[in-house]
């Protein structure tokens, strides 16, 4: 397994998803990670990560020194590299000049890293890579054993190797995918120089995973709070691979779930893979603590409270359950330890609906805490989820209540699950799903005039809304085309009778959020 310490960066999460997608186990931890801690976790090599400060200040972060005494190979990335230079006797200056964006480093001496690794061969038979820099600082003279891999006109020593004691530095960021063969690259470092093998595919993760949680619960009940969502599904799923029906599941009906979805989850859950679990229909309870509330953030909290209070209830009566299962993955992980620490990273405002008072006396079992969300993925499938399950949209903890505005009432649930359903069914229709990241209807308690035979009638307003993203924390609104936005518009004011007119939101986040509450 490979530690990867980090000073900051943005792309830290990256580096370790490039690390992972190859196959190898890694983790990341802070850059002042405890000396005995790091020699407990026994790296078979380091990653030393880029980060926003700069070497040459005082009292800036450095590497601790056991990273250069546990005879394992060091990659230095970025700030990494500079540390790394300056920790072995090298030196780093600031530039006013800063560098950002596409370079073409050119290699002179390509070495164990680099050998056979190249995007441009010219007549000379010189190479150079396509790469992305970002810094100001730059190392400007070598640590003693250490020789220049590689350079650009800005940056005269871009990359630098210590053959012997397998130490690397790169200024530039082989884990972004400007990089082009950033991939090649850390694989050369992880596989061919520090000799990991690929152990960590989705077979092997769940293997690793049975074995783990059978030895935490023994024979004990575990608990799970069951939404339907990808990772509380892949959670179920291996759970009960692992303890079979030890687990019992909970899932908690709050009248603001999508059309079918109940029947969905019990059909899939229950019915065909035979996991036990307990249904319960809330719905009167979630809509009337709902009555007369119009505040967002209320509702949320209303939602939110309603469930622990329901869950508590049903755990109650299952009498002493000791454990219970969560489905916090690897960047929970990291964003709350960095939240913690005060280190970098932004910080996501929402959580589910399914954070659990912190007086539980149940002890957590959390089999995804090490996993990327496109690791939960790849173990959905191989556990035999449906691709549809494992691929879909995400949907908000508070479910249809923050996409009806203002008050929640069940006529407007009713229809809201009505339109949703057509949009979504279309989407999967014209192959447009998986090209959006997510898409579903508003209800606007407005009423608009339409037109029926000779007579008008004033009925619903429905807005449609499709974006792409990444991350979440910015959008494009999704530029769906015309056609298919008519045929959808078309069959929600035909088939809804309390629906006179359809609009598609155009906004993008930021300003825009991607709910319209
Ligand atoms: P916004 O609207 O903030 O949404 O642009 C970003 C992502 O977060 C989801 N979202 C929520 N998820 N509870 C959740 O579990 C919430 O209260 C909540 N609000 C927004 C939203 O669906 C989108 O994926």
């Amino acid at each position: 397994r490979i530690l990867i310490l980090d000073f900051g960066s943005q792309y830290t999460q990256l580096i370790a998803r490039r690390v992972r997608e190859i196959g190898v186990y890694c983790e990341i931890h802070a850059f002042d990670m405890d000396e005995q801690a790091i020699r407990d976790f026994a790296p078979k090599a380091i990653i030393l990560s880029g980060g926003p400060e700069s070497v040459t200040g005082s009292d800036t972060p450095r590497a601790p020194e056991v990273v250069f005494g546990l005879q394992v190979p060091v990659l230095g990335i970025c700030y990494g590299m500079q540390t790394m230079a300056e920790q072995l006797g090298g030196k780093v200056s600031t530039s006013n000049l800063r560098e950002f964006g596409y370079a073409r480093v050119d290699i002179d001496q390509a070495g164990s890293l680099l050998t056979g690794i190249d995007d441009h061969v010219a007549e000379n038979g010189s190479m150079s890579l396509d790469v992305w820099m970002s810094h100001g600082d730059k190392v400007t003279e070598l640590p003693e054993g250490f020789s220049r891999l590689a350079y650009t006109d800005s940056c005269p020593l871009a990359a630098m190797a210590d053959e012997t004691r397998h130490y690397y530095g790169l200024q530039f960021h082989p884990e972004v995918t400007h990089t082009k063969q950033g991939g090649r690259i850390l694989e050369r470092f992880i596989c061919g120089i520090a000799g990991c093998e690929k152990l960590w595919t989705a077979e092997g993760i769940i293997e690793d995973a049975v074995a783990k949680v059978r030895k935490q619960v023994g024979n004990e009940t575990v608990l799970l709070a069951l939404s339907g969502g990808v990772d509380s599904s892949v959670v179920a799923a291996l759970l009960h691979k692992a303890i079979g029906d030890q687990l019992v599941c909970v899932f908690v009906d709050n009248g603001l779930l999508r059309k079918n979805e109940g029947d969905q989850v019990m059909a899939m859950f229950a019915n065909n893979m035979g996991v036990r679990v307990i249904r319960v229909d809330a719905q009167d309870r979630f809509l009337s603590r709902l009555h007369g509330v119009e505040d967002p953030e209320k509702k949320r909290k209303i939602i939110g409270n309603t469930f622990i209070e329901v869950f508590d209830e049903e755990s109650a009566k299952l009498k002493g359950v000791k454990f219970l299962a969560q489905g916090t993955i690897y960047p929970d992980v990291i964003e709350s330890a960095a939240s913690k620490t005060g280190k970098a990273h932004v910080i996501k405002s929402h959580h589910n609906v399914g954070g659990l008072p912190e007086d539980m006396t149940m002890e957590l079992v959390e089999p995804l805490r090490e996993l990327f969300k496109d690791e939960v993925r790849k173990v959905g499938l191989e556990l035999g989820l449906p691709y549809s399950m494992v691929y879909r949209h995400p949907f908000p903890g508070p479910g249809l209540g923050v996409r009806i505005l203002g008050e929640v009432k069940r006529e407007y649930a009713d229809i809201l699950r009505e339109a949703d359903a057509i949009f979504i069914e279309e989407l999967r229709k014209a192959d447009l799903y998986d090209k959006t990241s997510q898409a579903f209807t508003v209800f606007l308690p407005v009423k608009s005039v339409g037109v029926v035979g000779d007579g008008r009638r004033y009925e619903y307003v429905i807005a449609l809304r499709a974006v792409e993203t990444i991350d979440f924390m910015t959008a494009r609104w999704a530029h769906l085309p015309y056609e298919f936005l008519e045929q959808v518009s078309g069959r929600i004011i035909n088939e809804i009778s309390q629906v006179s007119r359809v609009t598609y939101d155009i906004s993008s986040k930021p300003p825009a959020t991607i709910e319209w509450e």
